[in-house]
């Protein structure tokens, strides 16, 4: 069978101890292509040379594949197709030097998109125009708890969608995951507005970008279906991470004290199996998974099928593009002090331009925020 060649930019410096001041996400993905039978990695590329040795010999890449310079690589090596895990504001760079390298038929990137909404929108039509396939690692939707309750809205368990709400993690970073799921339950379908606030008062930056302490939000989709999320203290505002409510019953994901995934219907509440799969976690598929995970496996197998079938992938830059909207449209509406429609017409990222500007004022990270 012939296998597509993978390249990995941005190794990360140790996999061994994730944090979000470098998970080594390179060792991720290198996994999981080397559980999937179409790949082989070839070649790996990291300013730090150092970083490219030690990921070459985890993954048996010859010294002939080791780059510090990405454009050389693709260049000596030409791969099908190139993995990007250097942090948000570079993934920019690096995917449209791929898409303009006439050698690479598909890029996985990393979430969140990019730094800036105008980053992330060129990101995706350099890749278009190039006929270049480009998807972003959102691997949360192949886990059970999330495949499942889709599962559930698709057969009609809850009667129609009416809305989704999210007391989990933070608004950017875990944002770009938990708004691309409610993006995913409500089939796809684009904002019209979002409405937002934030409290920053002590600075967390993670993967090198300004992340508030606390935020509310409320958007709606053009289906008239909303999304509200709530982070940081006011998380607990709902009893599980994800609340699905429809207009004849109510799906928990990760219920407070109680199933991983639950639905409630009729005047009754039942379990729904998930397996031992959690939100984050799900056991090994029996493969070597020293450094993945089966949702990584399953994010990387979506993309490679893709590249394979022509169809598109479900984590497709014009659906990362969607979530990126809000997102960055929730730091619009803070910084407008109002309700933002949409399309969202911004190049930047409204947080940190705030934070530059004087407008927020964070105080220096405490050792209790960094340790936890
Ligand atoms: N999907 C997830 O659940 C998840 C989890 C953690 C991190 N991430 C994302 O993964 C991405 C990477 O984060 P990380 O923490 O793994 O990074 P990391 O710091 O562990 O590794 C990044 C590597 O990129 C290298 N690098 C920087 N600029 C480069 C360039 N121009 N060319 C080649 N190499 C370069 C660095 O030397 C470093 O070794 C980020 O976007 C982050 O937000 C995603």
């Amino acid at each position: 069978m012939s296998q597509f060649t993978v390249a990995i930019v941005g190794t990360g410096p140790d996999p061994t101890n994730p944090t979000v001041e470098g998970f080594a996400m390179g060792y991720r993905h290198a996994e999981a292509y080397r559980n999937n039978d179409h790949c082989r990695v070839v070649a790996c590329a990291d300013i730090v040379r150092e970083n490219a040795e030690a990921f070459a010999g985890e993954f048996d890449i010859d010294d002939d594949g080791i780059f510090e310079d990405y454009t050389e690589m693709l260049e000596t090596v030409e791969p099908d197709l190139v993995s990007v895990t250097v942090p948000p504001s570079i993934h920019e760079e690096i995917v449209v030097g791929c898409a303009d390298s006439g050698v690479v038929d598909a890029v996985h990137c990393e979430k969140p998109m990019a730094h800036t909404f105008a980053s992330a929108t060129r990101m995706v039509e350099a890749c278009n125009e190039r006929d270049v396939q480009l998807t972003f690692n959102r691997q949360r939707r192949f886990g059970r708890p999330f495949t499942e309750a889709n599962r559930l809205l698709d057969e009609g368990a809850i009667g129609d969608l009416e809305r989704v709400e999210i007391g989990w993690g933070d608004f950017f970073d875990t944002g770009a995951h938990t708004v691309d799921l409610a993006g995913m339950f409500n089939d796809e379908h684009p904002a019209e507005w979002v409405i937002a606030q934030l409290d920053y008062r002590e600075e967390d930056i993670r993967f090198g970008a300004h992340q508030e302490n606390q935020m509310w939000a409320q958007w709606r989709y053009d289906n008239g279906v909303h999304g509200v999320m709530a982070t940081g203290e006011s998380a607990s505002l709902t009893d599980a991470a994800f609340v699905l409510r429809g207009t004849e019953g109510t799906i928990r994901i990760d219920v407070e004290d109680g199933p991983m995934l639950e639905l409630s219907r009729d005047g009754t509440c039942e379990e729904v199996d998930v397996g031992e799969e959690n939100m984050h976690w799900a056991p090994s598929s029996g493969n070597e998974d020293r450094f993945g995970s089966p949702f990584q496996d399953r994010s990387i197998s979506n993309a490679v099928d893709a590249l394979r079938t022509g169809e598109t992938s479900q984590l497709s830059g014009e659906h990362g593009l969607k979530t990126a909207e809000i997102l960055f449209g929730g730091y619009e509406s803070v910084r407008r002090r109002a309700r933002v429609d949409f399309p969202l017409e911004i190049d930047d990222n409204p947080l940190e331009e705030m934070v530059d500007s004087g407008a927020l004022t964070p105080a220096p990270e405490s050792s209790d925020r960094r340790n936890n």
